[in-house]
């Protein structure tokens, strides 16, 4: 997961150590999805402990060679069906301005879960200091229910 996020900027690289305390302690609400090379796409998501109907996402990595299948939007479609997540309704996700394709990417998972998003400010971009890292502001999708989770298609991934 570390070597996936390293080739796909603008990802913030976090450190091995993170990646392994989601595999860890959040696999229940993280995806990979593998094909003959290794690794070829990864979504790293929690439920807030104040929010159980959130489930946040936070990375998403699709390598170079598996974009442009829609293969981020079926991997978090996967991750809904999952039993422990039955009580989710929303999604939400910081995403930067510039980032045409997530935003894309998410737009069409509300669409296809046949419900709304909207954005809100969350993280300025003082907050990352001298970094020059862009605002992320916060997308969320929903509410959606089990119904329209399970129309959609992800037996696939
Ligand atoms: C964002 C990302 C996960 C999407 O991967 P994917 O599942 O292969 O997505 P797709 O290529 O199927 O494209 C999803 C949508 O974005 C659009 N898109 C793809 N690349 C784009 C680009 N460079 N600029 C603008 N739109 C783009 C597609 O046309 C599609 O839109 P549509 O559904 O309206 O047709 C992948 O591009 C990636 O790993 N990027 C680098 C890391 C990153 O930015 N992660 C997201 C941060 S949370």
């Amino acid at each position: 997961m570390h070597r996936l996020v390293c080739e796909c900027p603008p990802l913030d690289v976090n450190s091995l150590y993170v990646y392994l305390l989601l595999s860890e302690h959040f696999s229940q609400t993280c995806i990979v999805s593998e094909d003959e090379h290794g690794l070829r796409a990864m979504v790293s998501a929690y439920v807030p402990p104040q929010c159980p109907e959130v489930l946040f996402v936070w990375q998403v990595a699709v390598a170079q060679r598996a974009r442009g299948a829609g293969l981020a939007q079926r991997l978090i479609r996967a991750l809904l069906t999952r039993a422990e997540l039955q009580g989710i309704k929303y999604i939400e996700t910081t995403v930067a301005p510039s980032n045409l394709a997530s935003r894309r990417m998410f737009a069409g998972l509300a669409r296809s879960l046949e419900t709304h998003w909207g954005e809100q400010a969350h993280f300025d971009a003082s907050l990352f200091g001298t970094s020059g890292h862009e605002a992320e502001p916060l997308l969320r999708i929903g509410p959606f229910d089990a119904h329209c989770v399970s129309n959609a298609r992800c037996d696939e991934y």
